[in-house]
């Protein structure tokens, strides 16, 4: 029998997606979470620990060759990543995949520092390792564009442009990635267009038959600056998804509006 395959983050946007792609390839997978979570029939095993501390992490990584690394949050990755990758050192772990974001070590915001700081983690750790860094993924901006059209008036931050990818190929990717031998940073993974933030607020907008003034702003200091440059952005030599934010809003929000007439 092959040991379980590590999910932290199992349960996230990405997690969810991961997981069964994992076991009808024939893997059985443990997710570790900081809930209670009961083992169902569909062959996937919980683990309950909050990797900003260290209580469970040693039961977690046990008898596991591969960890699959996408517990985030908006703090503290850096932390949590130095717990996971001791642990997996110690129980010796063959192979830790991470996944980072686009910008990593070129943006100056906290996130995107942490994100450094759990890459350096991953690549110190000792365990042969993998790491993607993928654009952001389409549920995110809707987050964005959600909460920006609530306002009667749109601040666009100008000069802010995104590449936003599809999550279920960045899970099939880090599939891929996690079946395949330790490979080091890989090419970025980013969606197929480039967008300001105008054209996705004004995406969403018109698939949500909503009309708004929007209001042009400037982000300030170093990171506006950084995202002004392009700092978030690979504009050559990364894997490019299929899937467009316009095939997403015709999918996901159309559903809403949909769901809210029937
Ligand atoms: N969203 C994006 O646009 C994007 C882009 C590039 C990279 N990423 C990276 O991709 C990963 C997954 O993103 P996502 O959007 O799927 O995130 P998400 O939906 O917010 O899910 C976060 C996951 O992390 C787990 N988690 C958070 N803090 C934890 C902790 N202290 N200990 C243990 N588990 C913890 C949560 O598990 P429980 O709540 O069950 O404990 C949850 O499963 C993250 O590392 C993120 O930085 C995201």
């Amino acid at each position: 029998m092959t040991s379980p395959i590590l999910v932290t983050g199992g349960t996230g946007t990405l997690g969810r997606l991961v997981v069964p792609l994992l076991g009808n390839a024939g893997r059985s997978v443990r997710v570790l979470s900081r809930h209670n979570h009961e083992s169902e029939d569909d062959g996937v095993e919980y683990v309950t620990c909050d990797l900003l501390g260290d209580a469970g992490i040693e039961a977690a990584v046990d008898g596991v060759e591969t960890v699959l690394h996408l517990a985030g949050g908006p703090k503290g990755d850096d932390e949590a990543t130095r717990n996971l990758a001791r642990a997996a050192s110690r129980a010796g772990v063959r192979h830790l995949v991470y996944i980072s974001v686009i910008g990593t070590g070129r943006v100056p915001l906290g996130w995107f520092n942490s994100k450094l700081g759990a890459e350096q983690a991953v690549a110190d750790s000792g365990v042969p390792w993998t790491t993607l860094r993928a654009a952001q993924f389409h549920e995110l901006v809707l987050t964005a564009v959600e909460k920006m059209a609530k306002l009667p008036v749109v601040p666009v931050p100008g000069g802010l442009r995104f590449q936003p990818v599809d999550s279920r190929e960045v899970a099939a990717r880090l599939v891929e990635l996690t079946l395949a031998r330790p490979a080091g940073l890989v090419p970025d993974l980013a969606g197929p267009k480039v967008y300001g933030m105008a054209d996705l607020a004004h995406g969403y907008l018109q698939a949500r038959g909503k009309r708004r003034l929007m209001m042009p702003v400037r982000m300030p200091g170093k990171a506006g600056r950084a995202y002004r440059a392009g700092d978030n952005l690979t504009l050559e030599g990364a894997a490019v998804g299929k899937r467009t934010w316009e095939d997403f809003l015709a999918e996901r929000v159309s559903r809403q509006v949909g769901r809210r007439a029937s």
